[in-house]
């Protein structure tokens, strides 16, 4: 079986900044509880009449195939990692892919929360390393804003809009994507969802003004599970590829909260240059925090650099993939 490597990055995230101060006014809270409790200090949000999630998720796609030099056509796979779609249906991978000119492949998004990048650079890479396709990009775009309420400071200052997308191809060196914890564990429903607009409770004045169009999350309840989970499957994925602190080069952990960050590389025994963390300027862009920070760093990277990704969101979804970066900063 062949290996599947990311040969491109890219990111999108929108002009129009959230500070904390901002934040501030529309609801009782401050800049000092907001850094010291999660780390952030300002997100993007899209903003435009009539723009969603595939508006971030296309200009993503776009600069990944200008930097790869592919050429639209090429593409025989897209595939979208997003909880925030453009509708319900038809799927946000097929607008994307539209809108960048991407005819011949076939279009499909997936839902795995927070854990959509994970989820599907495990099932992206299974469709390379089977031998299937040769071309499959795979994007993940979050437009958080359109279910964040912001009348509610539990949840308000956390969420942030942005895009990350990656070129999988086959190769035949030990590079790419070498393994993968993911699980998920449907008790984590009750703690962290949007309860209305589903097909449980389809939306209705009343539960539009009982506010369950936005997201609902347990804070405490979903860090305590964050933090053990992402934990635990990070250090399972370095004991199965004999990973160490010193092998592993890169840790590259979902951008919910600085805390939860460092109590994760504090068990890992990782010096802190080896973490990447801008939550600072972007907040939880939820699917889309891995592919953002990956294209942040890429001028860092090197071939065979070995990272170990991690995320944790809603189902409880979870886990990590162990990556070896396949080329070197152009
Ligand atoms: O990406 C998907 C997965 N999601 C996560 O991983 C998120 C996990 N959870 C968290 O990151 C944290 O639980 C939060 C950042 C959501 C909340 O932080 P916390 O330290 O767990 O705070 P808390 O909910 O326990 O609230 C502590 C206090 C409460 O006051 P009392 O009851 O102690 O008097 C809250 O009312 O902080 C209060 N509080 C605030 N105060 C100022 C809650 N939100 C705010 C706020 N500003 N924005």
């Amino acid at each position: 079986m062949q290996n599947a490597v990311i040969t491109g990055v890219a990111s999108y995230l929108p002009e129009d900044v959230l500070t904390n101060e901002d934040i501030s006014r529309m609801v009782d809270t401050n800049d000092e509880w907001i850094m010291t409790r999660v780390g952030i200090k300002e997100r993007r949000i899209l903003k435009g009449e009539g723009l969603g999630s595939s508006e971030l998720g296309y200009r993503a796609v776009n600069e990944l195939l200008r930097k790869t030099g592919t050429r639209p056509e090429e593409i025989e796979v897209v595939v979208c990692a997003t909880s925030t779609p453009d509708y319900r249906f038809p799927s946000t991978a097929s607008i994307i892919s539209e809108k960048c000119g991407i005819k011949n492949a076939f279009a499909y998004d997936i839902q795995a929360a927070c854990s959509g990048f994970l989820v599907g650079l495990q099932t992206a890479s299974g469709l390379v390393k089977g031998g299937l396709y040769k071309k499959v990009v795979l994007v993940a775009c979050e437009k958080m804003s359109s279910m964040t309420d912001y009348s509610d400071r539990s949840t308000c200052p956390l969420f942030g809009d942005g895009a990350g997308a990656v070129l999988l191809e086959p190769s035949e060196e030990k590079l790419g994507v070498m393994d993968a914890v993911i699980h998920t564990d449907g008790v984590g429903l009750p703690h962290l969802l949007m309860k209305a607009g589903g097909s449980v409770s389809p939306a209705s004045h009343e539960n539009v003004d009982r506010h369950e169009h936005y997201i609902y999350q347990e804070g405490r309840i979903v860090f305590k599970y964050a933090v053990s989970d992402m934990a635990a499957s990070v250090l399972d994925i370095m004991e199965r590829n004999n990973l160490t602190m010193d092998t592993v080069d890169w840790f590259v952990p979902h951008q919910a909260n600085r805390r939860i960050i460092e109590a994760i590389a504090r068990r890992m025994g990782l010096s802190e240059e080896k973490v990447m963390v801008n939550i600072e300027k972007y907040g939880n862009t939820s699917a889309a925090t891995l592919p953002i920070c990956l294209a942040e760093w890429e001028s860092k990277l090197k071939k065979g650099d070995n990272l170990v990704l991690t995320t944790f969101g809603a189902g409880f979804t979870w886990g990590a993939i162990y990556l070896k970066w396949a080329y070197d900063a152009k």
